[in-house]
């Protein structure tokens, strides 16, 4: 056992660790040499069905819906085409607006999620288009969908997923860049930059995987609190309920994550005195909001970790610790801010000395609805 985890003392640790690779694989052919498009070959849509896709489903469990947070910003922003994203074993039910002109994107790491894999089959009742992104080659989801992204994240082990989410954002982004190319949505040089940022990322991970030290020590403290925030706003609001979950899952502390512009309508009530609150802070157009959330936060006695990009000053001042991301297009910012969350949820977990990998109640790929 101790070989297959490499030297790590967890599964879950090893596969944070293996994150850098996991880009690296994921994104490997499918960014041409030169840099300047993505090769989606995978996708079996012509581009006038593309185009004619009117709107998009994203529909998942857990932290594969999460991953689907983000994913629905990066298909509008970069595609322009409007996307909705819902928990499968809600979608399913409720007879949701499905037709041929709508894809319907689904994302599960094992591919083999029973509420995902049921929407699956009431989509394609439907008459829509199935797109799969899944970490498991041959599994249910890649069987029944019409196109499959593959991550290539390599095997999961740990309950708590960490690398086949950041894969899955990986995957949404050569996806939002490979319909806005198709759909001509984007200047070259918009996606070329990206491209250039997305191939950034890996090394931008090790840096932050580099610095773990300082998010012990963090960790450590909040281990000892029955409650905590997580609060963002935008693509940092979606990346504040993965936090959100990855520390529940394995620390069982309860934590709620906010959109932090909604706070002052409820949840400021339960700000006292010394509680944590994790802000991310890293979408710089709305990083004043978001510093006066803080602010809103902090004057109630509330103890404050932040979580914004390297050289920000404002932020720097409104907190009591600071973790800082390398910069990167705001667009991206996920793939790197929730590594510190990740690392903060591990060492909560081994503080409270729980089963790291295999959290109470809680199963790796729930098959039942
Ligand atoms: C379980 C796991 C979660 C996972 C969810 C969806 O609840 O514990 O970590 O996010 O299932 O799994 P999937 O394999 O469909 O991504």
């Amino acid at each position: 056992v101790t070989a297959e985890k490499a030297g790590y003392d967890h599964f879950m640790l090893k596969e944070i660790y293996e994150q850098p690779k996991a880009y690296r694989d994921t994104m490997g052919a499918r960014i041409d040499d030169a840099g300047k498009r993505i090769v989606l070959d995978e996708v079996k849509m012509t581009a006038q069905q593309i185009q004619d896709i009117h709107q998009i489903h994203i529909v998942a469990c857990g932290t594969a819906y999460h991953a689907g947070l983000v994913g629905k910003s990066v298909i509008e922003s970069l595609a322009r085409i409007p996307v909705e994203v819902e928990v499968a074993s809600e979608y399913r039910y409720r007879n949701p607006i499905i037709t041929p002109n709508t894809l319907v994107i689904v994302v599960s790491q094992s591919g083999e999620t029973a509420d995902t894999l049921a929407a699956l089959k009431e989509a394609k009742r439907c008459g829509a288009r199935v797109l799969a992104i899944t970490n498991v080659v041959g599994s249910s989801v890649s069987r029944e969908a019409d196109d499959v992204i593959v991550t290539w994240a390599g095997p999961e082990i740990a309950v708590a997923s960490t690398k086949a989410y950041t894969s899955q954002l990986i995957a949404f982004y050569l996806l939002g860049l490979y319909f806005a190319q198709t759909l001509g949505m984007q200047e070259a040089e918009v996606i070329e930059e990206t491209i250039q940022a997305l191939r950034q990322l890996p090394e931008q991970v090790e840096s932050i995987l580099a610095d773990a030290e300082k998010i012990k020590v963090y960790a450590e403290q909040i281990s000892k609190h029955d409650n905590l925030f997580f609060i963002g706003r935008g693509l940092d609001y979606a990346v504040a309920q993965e936090g959100s979950l990855k520390l529940k899952e394995i620390s069982y502390i309860h934590s709620e994550a906010y959109a932090a512009g909604e706070l002052k309508h409820g949840t400021l009530a339960l700000i006292e005195e010394g509680i944590p609150v994790i802000a991310l802070a890293t979408q710089e157009e709305l990083l004043e909001k978001t510093v006066s959330n803080i602010k809103e936060v902090a004057a109630r006695g509330a103890y404050v970790m932040g979580v914004g990009s390297e050289g920000n000053e404002e932020i720097a001042k409104a907190v009591d610790e600071l973790f800082t991301i390398p910069r990167t297009l705001p667009l991206l910012t996920p793939a790197l801010s929730v590594v510190p969350l990740q690392l903060l949820s591990y060492y909560a977990s081994l503080a409270r000395g729980n089963d790291v990998d295999k959290p109470r109640n809680l199963a790796k790929s729930v098959t039942v609805e």
